[in-house]
């Protein structure tokens, strides 16, 4: 099946068969896939915390509106992004292109320069609005990957941020929750919208092309 059909067959999952769990190495494939997203500026400013510990996923129901289907998945994506920019993190990043490409040291200053007089003289809200755009990045890549592998999935911001970033101790490594991405097998015998027509823009109006 191609890309398209698979995108087709996907949808936002509202009842998963908590039975079915899917392979590590599944998983893996498709944290693989948000790994490679593209970033800004390739400072990759965003993790993923894969959870299968039922007892967590539970503490995380409330937290996100009562959604079941955090608890209900398989494994339960956090993407979670930097709170803000600081000099060192943007450092770091230059750091490990320059020495895993095997260039001079230095070769990005400029650069790198150009970025902290962005960003670091922004506030961390303005920052975090912008590191939290390049985790939507690795979740659209992480659901196309699901879809190719069979796996459904459901995009969340339906949750407290805060309270989460509380439960899983993000605030200590510098990060916050931006999106929950449940992963597993559907219950298609009791999910209301898994025979759902798929409703989009028509092509007409979505697309402009100007030639
Ligand atoms: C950023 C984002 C946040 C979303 N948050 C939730 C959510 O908290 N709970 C939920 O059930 N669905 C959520 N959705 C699912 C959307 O409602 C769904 O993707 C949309 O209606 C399109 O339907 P489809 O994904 O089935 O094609 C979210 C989707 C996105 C992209």
């Amino acid at each position: 099946m191609s890309l398209l059909d698979n995108l087709k067959w996907r949808y936002a999952t509202k009842k998963y068969d908590k039975t079915k769990k899917v392979s590590e190495e599944d998983v893996a494939r498709i944290v693989e896939a948000a790994r490679l997203a593209p970033t800004s500026s390739g400072m990759q400013q965003f993790r993923v915390l894969v959870i299968s510990n039922q007892e967590l996923k539970e503490q995380i129901v409330p937290i996100a509106s009562g959604q079941q289907i955090v608890a209900d998945c398989s494994h339960l994506l956090v993407f979670a992004a930097w709170d803000k920019y600081t000099e060192e993190r943007i450092d770091n990043i230059y750091q490990v292109t320059t020495t895993e490409r095997g260039l001079n040291e230095g070769h990005f200053n400029d650069y790198t320069n150009r970025l902290k007089s962005v960003y670091l003289q922004q506030s961390p809200e303005e920052n975090f609005a912008h590191t939290a755009r390049q985790a939507y990045i690795g979740l659209g890549l992480a659901i196309a990957a699901a879809a190719e592998l069979k796996l459904d999935s459901t995009p969340m911001e339906g949750f407290n941020n805060a309270a989460l970033d509380d439960l899983l101790g993000l605030q200590a490594q510098g990060l916050k929750s931006v999106l929950l991405l449940p992963v597993g097998y559907r219950d298609a015998a009791n999910d209301w919208l898994v025979n759902m027509k798929k409703v989009r823009n028509a092509e007409a109006h979505f697309a402009t092309y100007i030639k």
